[in-house]
């Protein structure tokens, strides 16, 4: 599997990284995370470059980390300054360093080449930060590939049948879906007509309209808005939901999956987030999770379009999302190629 590279992806939660070392795989890259004195986050390799020990098995001293293994020491740019070995310090001493950034409660990472990381290329979700508004975050550590969480969350027919008595009240006539693609973003809008309501939203009656508008960006960030609202009453403000996942590849068959709901009603009220959390989590935990735990088996890594999937007209976003990620993918491929045979040329 080829990753995409330079694109911003979410490597953690921002109250995840503190002052402990910590280890996290990204892009199949061992990537170590910490905070410095001021607060700042530091990536760097996992790495020590003399016998490959991993950093975040050392000490860290103020802002510096030394190594377990013969003590070489890393400033927070992954330089090495300190070889208690030799006074010698060599080019190839230092430990690669990821361009980082924090925004919206998470701490973005550019695994790809550092000259094109412009902090503008993170998405905007400034609506998770908004006056009067609460936003909790949710990790989980998912043991199946990226590329088929986000096929689910890109095709929520499945809510209809997976779903059924957690937030579907089942199959729901005239729903249809439709996708526009916009420079490298893909929305999704699936409409539903006259479907059965659902408990939290019986005010609005037993039957109910919705619209729900699915915005994709690359770095594998979906954010997602539900408007309900009664039968025929378009206009009505109804009842609006926002959440947004994010599913950043930890290795070939692993992800990262970050989930976030956004609310704007008991914006202090801690136990509030708690019930949001859990609820997050609880669903696909306990109803996608074992569906994809189950479908990356059956795949035994290959490619989905490999296997010869029949389409559904479900499946029109989705599939949408593959081609501009085969693009963008491509697209990077030929520019480091472009590159390389300039610099041959030089
Ligand atoms: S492995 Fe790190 S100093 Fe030897
Ligand atoms: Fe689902």
């Amino acid at each position: 599997m080829i990753f995409q590279r330079n694109v911003w992806y979410v490597a953690a939660k921002s109250e995840d990284v503190d002052r402990q070392l910590r280890r996290r795989t990204i892009l199949n890259e061992p990537v170590l995370l910490y905070r410095t004195e001021r607060g700042e986050v530091a990536a760097m390799q996992d790495l020590c470059p003399h016998r490959f020990a991993p950093l975040s098995r050392g000490t860290l001293f103020g802002d510096i980390v030394q190594c377990k293994y013969h003590g070489l020491r890393f400033d927070a740019l992954g330089r090495c300054v300190h070889n208690p070995h030799g006074d010698v310090i060599t080019q190839r001493m230092h430990v690669r360093r990821y361009p980082t950034a924090e925004r919206h409660g998470f701490i973005w990472i550019w695994m790809g080449d550092s000259a094109q990381a412009e902090p503008e290329r993170i998405p905007d979700l400034s609506y998770m930060d908004a006056p009067g508004t609460r936003t909790v975050h949710s990790y989980i550590k998912a043991n199946y590939r990226y590329d088929i969480l986000v096929d689910n969350l890109l095709d929520l027919s499945h809510a209809e049948y997976l779903h059924v008595g957690s937030f579907s009240a089942g199959p729901a006539a005239c729903s249809k879906t439709s996708v526009n693609e916009e420079r490298n973003d893909v929305f999704v809008v699936r409409t539903m007509q006259d479907g059965p309501s659902l408990p939290h939203l019986a005010h609005l009656g037993e039957r109910i309209d919705q619209t729900l508008n699915i915005h994709w960006r690359p770095g594998q960030v979906m954010n997602f808005e539900i408007k309900s609202t009664p039968v025929g009453d378009p206009s009505s403000n109804g009842h609006r939901a926002r959440f947004s996942h994010i599913a950043t590849p930890e290795t070939e068959g692993t992800t990262h999956y970050f989930m976030s709901t956004t609310r704007d009603y008991a914006i202090d009220d801690p136990k509030v987030d708690a019930e949001a959390a859990l609820r997050q989590v609880t669903v696909i935990q306990n109803e996608d999770g074992p569906m994809l735990d189950a479908i990356n088996a059956e795949m035994h890594g290959m490619e989905l379009m490999d296997m010869g999937p029949v389409l559904l007209p479900v499946d029109v976003g989705a599939i949408r999302v593959r081609r501009v990620m085969k693009r963008l993918i491509d697209e990077e491929i030929s520019g480091s190629q472009n590159s390389v045979s300039a610099t041959r040329s030089r």
